[in-house]
């Protein structure tokens, strides 16, 4: 597959193109700065791009199978995230690219409780701007696909486990959609190697449409 990676210079991207690359597919590597992508191996298609733009959207994907995004804005432009799924809806409604993208984890509701991550007491503050604009970009995707026919986009919105740092990769991990995932002690957890490996599972194997779904152990 010929895959456009958006964020490819991030913690969740930069293993995305590592998993998709070890997987034989051709990737196109995608920041805003495309000398962060140096050390990316001969053979990576690196440009730079910005995925608030839809022109450069459409631009950058045109030839691809497959689009996955793990943008993430800096602290206090949080608020730039549903502009950013916009952009992605414009940009990949001009060529019919699928698009895969990386979202955030308080939207899920956390079983017994009846409320989402986001809104549990213990929640840290200092992550409800990134949580707040996470739902608004979820509430985007979700818009386009009310429209008639199911939009113009096929996409799915990927919300990883609770806790998502840089890891291991086991290849072993657990779907669901709306609920966190979590272990019989509680803790919901995923490693940025395994959501790679989700992700490019999805891609491969195409399972989730117009729908927000989540991985966990
Ligand atoms: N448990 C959770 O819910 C959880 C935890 C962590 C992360 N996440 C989500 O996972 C995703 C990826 O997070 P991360 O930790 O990998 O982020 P990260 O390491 O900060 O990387 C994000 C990348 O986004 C790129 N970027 C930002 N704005 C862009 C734009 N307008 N156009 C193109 N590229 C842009 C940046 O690349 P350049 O500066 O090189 O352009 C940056 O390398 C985010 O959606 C984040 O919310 C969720």
């Amino acid at each position: 597959m010929q895959i456009t990676v958006f964020g490819a210079s991030g913690g969740v991207g930069s293993r995305v193109v590592a998993e998709a690359l070890s997987r034989g597919h051709r990737v196109r590597a995608v920041s805003r700065d495309a000398s962060r992508l140096s050390d990316l191996p001969a053979g990576v298609d690196v440009r730079s791009g910005d995925v608030s733009d839809p022109d450069q959207v459409a631009r950058l994907s045109a030839d691809s199978d497959v689009v996955i995004s793990a943008t993430r804005p800096e602290p206090g432009r949080e608020h730039e995230l549903p502009e950013v799924a916009a952009a992605l809806v414009e940009g990949l409604s001009r060529n019919g690219t699928r698009l895969l993208v990386v979202g955030g984890a308080a939207s899920l509701t956390v079983p017994g409780t009846g409320k989402t991550l986001g809104e549990q007491p213990d929640f840290p503050a200092e992550l409800l701007p990134i949580a707040e604009g996470c739902n608004r970009q979820l509430a985007v995707f979700r818009t386009a696909a009310v429209q008639s026919d199911g939009g113009p986009v096929d996409w799915a919105y990927l919300s990883p486990a609770a806790l998502l740092e840089p890891g291991t990769r086991t290849g072993a991990y657990r779907l669901g959609t709306d609920h966190l995932i979590t272990d019989d002690e509680g803790n919901s957890a995923i490693s940025m190697e395994d959501l790679a490996v989700v992700l490019l599972d999805e891609a491969e194997t195409p399972e989730h449409h117009r729908t927000r779904f989540t991985a966990g152990y």
